[in-house]
């Protein structure tokens, strides 16, 4: 083989290999862990509602980070119609709470109508046809993100709609300062867990392939 060919097939191979890595050309391979090894699939799989919290209020490095992967969420058009508030002010929490109007308290542990979680992620949307959805991903990702890094979560519709539509809360809400157009949807307490929930059952016969 002369040099002059020797090169030729050194670039030939070396354009071939870096093609075959390239990410435009992905290699479909065999998912070769099983959903015991998957982390993934781990995290998903043993995400609980937690309502029985530590006092202590989770660090703003891992509630940045748990929020990043939130609005990492997929949503219609990118146009990232939401906006999220974190309340981890322990007065501001009881406060709300103590409104007369406020949901009653059931367990006895419980601090606060957030189902006593010491830090509350207050989430509202421009409402269109798709920002529930976009919101209710960008939760489950929060969630997920939480249950990854050890921290319990619990989302939570309830508050929201009392903080809605019972007038004493609207000073609440306005402290939230969500901008002109925006509504409260819902809202996520993060906390470090007290308790470990058992699965609440889940129905499989929903899922159906259609052939
Ligand atoms: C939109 C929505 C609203 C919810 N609201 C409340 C609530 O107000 N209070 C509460 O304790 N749990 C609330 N939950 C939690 C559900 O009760 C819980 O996710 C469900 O029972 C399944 O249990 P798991 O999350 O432990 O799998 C809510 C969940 C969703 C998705």
């Amino acid at each position: 083989m002369t040099i002059s060919k020797f090169l030729t097939s050194a670039i030939l191979i070396a354009t071939l290999a870096a093609s075959a890595c390239s990410t435009n050309n992905v290699v479909h391979e065999p998912q070769i862990l099983s959903p015991e090894e998957n982390t993934t699939i781990q995290t998903i799989m043993t995400r609980r509602s937690i309502r029985n919290f530590a006092d202590n209020p989770v660090g703003r490095d891992t509630v940045d980070l748990i929020l990043k992967c939130g609005i990492n969420a997929p949503n219609a058009m990118n146009a990232q119609q939401w906006e999220l508030r974190v309340v981890d002010n322990q007065k501001w929490l009881t406060d709300i709470s103590n409104v007369q109007t406020a949901p009653s308290q059931t367990e006895s542990k419980e601090r606060n109508m957030f189902r006593g979680a010491p830090t509350v992620i207050f989430i509202a949307h421009k409402p269109n046809s798709f920002t529930p959805i976009d919101c209710g991903l960008l939760g489950e990702n929060i969630c997920i993100a939480a249950t990854a890094l050890g921290v319990g979560s619990i989302v939570m519709g309830g508050p929201t709609s009392t903080m809605n539509t019972v007038p004493e809360f609207t000073p609440f809400i306005e402290t939230l300062g969500f901008s002109q157009g925006y509504e409260l949807l819902y809202c996520i307490g993060l906390g470090y867990a007290l308790e470990k929930p058992e699965a609440r059952p889940r129905n499989e016969a929903v899922i159906k392939y259609v052939d």
